[in-house]
């Protein structure tokens, strides 16, 4: 097959294409109409069709592949190691279903997970994907604030959480956690579930609203639970992802599209068999974690590894020793990662039968040329950067090696994916632009199956956010790039306040908010820095109400903690800023908007560009210095 004719058959005959594609996962009910698109920019993929995404990746499989490994938890803070063939993995999902549906859960409720990477994770959201029940998974790293926001904006019946995580061999308590965002929370769910992994020992459960996970298994051990058919647009999961405001967007997710999205990414993007395994060193909590740790992998019949610790605990070489022992095919990381290990002894590299591996996919944030070249050096093996977002569910540029695989080109996440037309437009009038010009990421909706259908609870937001930023409806990904002579693309960072620390993605606004509480605090701006490992961190510039606080170095020092220490509290650890630096005045137009984007290009050495709106020259000077102090 030639990429050219299989990218241009997905746009120029959406309905073929998508028709066919369809055919790679299990309907109860078939669709009757490939794509409804009569209320733009809002799109229903497979309308009419019923299935389930458990269903799908569990009970269709029984039949062939019962005796399979589907799952493979693998804790190096907890030394444990457990395998879940198909059918025992359906035993233990039938188990949680039925205990989420003696608490009184049906088709449409919520249920919020917010859990370390244990296996019940994963048993707790394809449970909820058995029952209709809208799952939406709140990362382990974000403190009780956030979780409360997004209590709120869920109003879930019920919370499934932990007593603990462990990080580098350390207790990280949940529980406390989830107490806290209760208290917070404007709709706290009913009752919250606990699985307790002993780790806590001081834990506490609340009478009447805690409820003991391993108790209630108990009384569900032989379970049948029939799944719960979906109509293809009906809601499977939120998950939020952080914006140009400090709320976060609840992006949500159809049950159909993503399905058949998943299941036929897995042939011409990862190009990977049934029956092989998938490394994915992500998180539940984030998009690459639901789409290539849970439900892609068992869509496929495959098996799917989850892993629970540090990339270099006991050593370097751990994931290796995984692709290894499990004979891994597929493993998709991020840069960060790679870089992480970069830096350690590269005999890991070497230690280990690796010859199961055939490609290794990275995402998430910029792949730089040394660490792609160094990895695919040491690995042998082709690295696919790919780029997609949290909307999208799945890559929007990518290589395909299922199709085609195209040369590398360092930088490059590849093409367009089939099913997005994509274009590069200037900033505010929306007109195409040439190759090799600067502009703004589109793709011309419809969005392709798999994609967000709309913002949870908020239609109008969605239009807003992603629809409206040019004189024609175009959906906009918010990040600049440009397109070579020969057609690669090139992503060149964000057009928003969103900025991408390790490949987690974090609203600077929200990060603003945190700082800004503090009562030592008068302004504060906050950007995303360059780094050579994290690829950007937060960096924090404020002034303060009174400047007595700030007035030798050790004071500055004391707030500057102060403050970071604020933000880990509210937000949690993955929030946390690199440096804050203290300032006389914020860069600002006359009309007062803070120049966020003039602050990030001189604290990372760069020119600042026009500067005719700006009302004090002065101010930025202030932070050029405070940036070389
Ligand atoms: O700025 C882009 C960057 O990460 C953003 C999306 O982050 P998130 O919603 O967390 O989804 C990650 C899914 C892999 C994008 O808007 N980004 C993602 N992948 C790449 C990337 N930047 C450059 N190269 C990539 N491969």
């Amino acid at each position: 097959m030639n990429y050219e004719e299989f990218y241009r058959r997905s746009i120029d005959d959406p309905q073929g294409f998508w028709g066919e594609q369809a055919g790679l996962i299990d309907w109860h009910k078939p669709p009757q109409q490939v794509r409804d698109y009569s209320n733009p920019p809002f799109c229903k993929w497979f309308v009419g069709g019923e299935t389930n995404l458990c269903h799908n990746a569990i009970d269709r499989h029984l039949g062939s592949r019962a005796n399979q490994t589907a799952l493979v938890y693998i804790s190096t803070e907890t030394n444990e190691t457990a395998t879940y063939t198909y059918a025992e993995l359906h035993r233990e999902v039938s188990r949680f279903a039925a205990v989420l549906q003696s608490l009184g859960l049906q088709k449409s409720d919520r249920a919020v997970i917010y859990m370390p990477m244990i296996a019940e994770a994963v048993f707790a959201m394809l449970a909820c994907a058995r029952l209709g029940v809208i799952h939406s998974v709140v990362f382990g790293g974000f403190a009780a604030h956030n979780l409360a926001v997004r209590i709120n904006d869920a109003k879930p019946k019920i919370l499934i959480s932990s007593d603990a995580g462990m990080r580098n061999g350390n207790p990280v308590p949940y529980k406390h956690l989830v107490d806290e965002a209760c208290r917070l929370a404007k709709f706290p769910p009913e009752k919250v579930i606990i699985c307790n992994r002993g780790l806590d020992k001081n834990m506490a459960m609340t009478e009447g609203r805690d409820l003991d996970y391993a108790t209630l298994r108990a009384q569900h051990m032989d379970a049948v639970v029939p799944v719960t058919w979906m109509e293809s647009s009906e809601p499977s999961y939120i998950l939020y992802t952080s914006g140009t405001t400090g709320t976060p967007k609840g992006v949500q997710r159809d049950t159909g599209g993503y399905a058949v999205a998943l299941a036929a990414s897995m042939r011409y993007l990862y190009a990977a068999n049934p029956g092989e395994a998938m490394l994915t060193t992500s998180d539940i909590g984030w998009v690459v974690g639901h789409s290539y740790i849970v439900y892609a992998p068992l869509i496929h019949g495959m098996t799917t590894i989850v892993y629970e610790g540090m990339p270099t605990r006991p050593d370097a070489g751990i994931w290796w020793k995984i692709v290894q022992d499990y004979k891994v095919t597929t493993m998709f990381s991020s840069p960060t990662a790679i870089r992480v290990l970069k830096k350690q002894d590269p005999v890991y590299l070497r230690k280990y039968d690796l010859s199961s591996l055939r490609y290794l996919f990275l995402a998430g944030e910029p792949l730089d040329e040394p660490t792609s070249r160094w990895i695919s050096g040491s690995l042998g093996v082709p690295v696919v950067d790919h780029y997609w977002q949290t909307e999208t569910g799945w890559a929007i540029l990518t290589y395909l090696p299922g199709v085609e695989l195209k040369p590398n080109r360092f930088g490059s996440p590849g093409f367009a994916n089939y099913g997005f037309n994509l274009k590069i437009v200037k900033e505010g009038t929306g007109e195409e632009i040439g190759l090799n010009e600067k502009g703004v990421l589109v793709a011309e909706p419809p969005l392709p199956p798999g994609c967000l259908t709309t913002v949870w609870g908020d239609d109008k937001r969605f239009v807003k956010s992603y629809f409206s930023d040019f004189k024609q409806m175009l959906y906009t990904t918010s990040d600049w790039a440009v397109r070579d002579d020969d057609g690669y693309f090139f992503i060149l960072g964000r057009t928003d306040d969103v900025i991408n620390v390790a490949g987690h993605r974090l609203g600077t606004r929200e990060i603003e908010e945190a700082v800004s509480g503090h009562n030592a605090i008068a302004e504060v701006a906050v950007v995303g820095v360059q780094d050579q490992l994290k690829g950007q961190v937060a960096a924090v510039f404020a002034t303060v109400k009174d400047a007595n606080m700030i007035q030798n170095d050790d004071d500055r020092a004391r707030l500057e903690k102060e403050v970071i220490n604020r933000v880990v509290e509210i937000l949690g650890p993955v929030a946390r800023p690199s440096k804050v630096h203290f300032v006389n005045a914020l860069p600002k137009t006359r009309s007062g908007k803070l120049l966020r984007r003039s602050i990030q290009a001189v604290a990372e050495g760069r020119d600042p560009g026009d500067l005719s709106t700006l009302d004090d020259p002065m101010s930025l000077e202030a932070v050029r210095q405070a940036v070389q102090k």
